[in-house]
């Protein structure tokens, strides 16, 4: 006997990776997290908040943050949408727009959350295969007429990026809502902004979590016209966006120089580790994230997670067919990085 729905008894639950106890002596290159601390302006609007605002509910819209976020942008505040980070928004996403008989679409491999979502709604999935050069498969995912499309870009765990043109394109194919999650995009090249000024149908997500170091605040936010950002807000939770959250992340939203310095060094840090990588003989695909998605030579990517592991040095090994002979690599600090080649060293 279950107390579950089937779709829920059948569910594979989406598996994070590993986050091991605060002050526990690893290299933790596993869940693209920045290595650097946040802005000190937001560290100075944390410590300023005062107990009294904790008693009350937040503000249920997080103006605060939308506003901070609209002026960065010059946007208007009624484009965006503040979420418990932005997997808050994808829940909103799938919850409003899919369901039974109304597809959930994207490239596979990607976010493996968009397929754990699709299966809580019970809407069908098709999931359109990247090639070993992680190109967008444009005409698979057009055709598969999804009433939600997913495109990461760049995506997670290639790191590889479609251009903006691409995605024009294909939003222009499509009748239904397709979503750019730019969860990595401020390690781009490119963005997605002004297409979604542009085209009625295209949502842009983007979190604090990645370029801003604020993983554990849990804020992102989507991006759309305002009539898209009405039908998502209807399924919200009535207090989705801490007090915390709306205030800290306004704060590190208007730093825009020091998320700026943070990423170049990132970015810095990502070609420095690609080449090192490439020397060893491991293949690396080009990434536009803080990530890279390495093959070692001998394709033995499940053991070295293991024995990495077992060195203090935590990467991620996806358990999946595509994915098998590769590890995803966050970038880190050059110490980090030595860590990792040295114990790469001496594991082979
Ligand atoms: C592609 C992609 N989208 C969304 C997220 C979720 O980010 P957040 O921390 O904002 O929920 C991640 C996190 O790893 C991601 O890789």
């Amino acid at each position: 006997m279950s107390f579950f729905r089937p779709a829920v008894d059948t569910l594979r639950p989406y598996v994070p990776g590993r986050q091991p106890a605060a002050g526990a002596r690893v290299v933790k290159l596993n869940t693209n997290e920045n290595p650097y601390p946040p802005s000190p302006r937001a560290q100075a609007a944390l410590a300023a908040i005062e107990a009294d605002e904790l008693r009350r509910y937040p503000d249920p819209v997080s103006q605060e943050f939308r506003r901070a976020v609209a002026d960065t942008l010059d946007l208007d505040p009624a484009w965006i949408l503040a979420g418990n980070g932005s997997d808050d928004l994808l829940t909103m996403l799938v919850r409003s727009v899919s369901g039974p008989g109304r597809p959930v679409v994207y490239p596979t491999p990607t976010y493996v959350l968009y397929r754990t979502l699709a299966g809580i709604q019970e809407a069908p999935v098709v999931e359109v295969p990247f090639d070993d050069d992680f190109v967008l498969p444009v005409a698979g995912l057009a055709e598969a007429g999804g009433a939600l499309t997913f495109v990461a870009n760049p995506n997670s765990p290639s790191g590889t990026a479609a251009p903006v043109s691409t995605l024009a394109g294909l939003a222009d194919s499509l009748d239904g809502l397709l979503v750019i999650d730019e969860a990595y995009a401020a390690f781009a090249d490119t963005d997605a902004l002004d297409l979604v000024r542009r085209r009625p149908n295209v949502v842009i997500l983007r979190t604090l979590s990645k370029s801003h170091g604020l993983a554990g605040l849990r804020l992102g936010y989507a991006i759309a016209p305002p009539g898209v950002i009405e039908g998502l807000a209807k399924v919200k939770d009535s207090y989705n966006v801490g007090a915390v959250a709306d205030r800290v992340g306004a704060a590190a939203i208007r730093d825009t120089a020091h998320a700026q310095r943070v990423v170049d060094r990132i970015v810095g840090s990502r070609k420095t580790l690609a080449e090192q990588f490439e020397r060893l003989g491991w293949r690396v695909w080009p990434s536009q994230a803080n990530f890279l998605l390495v093959r070692p030579p001998a394709g033995d990517a499940a053991r070295l997670h293991r024995q990495l592991e077992a060195c203090g040095v935590l990467v991620r090994h996806f358990d999946e067919p595509a994915l098998a002979d590769t590890l995803r690599i966050t970038v880190g600090t050059d110490e980090q990085h030595a860590v990792l080649l040295d114990a790469l060293q001496r594991i082979l």
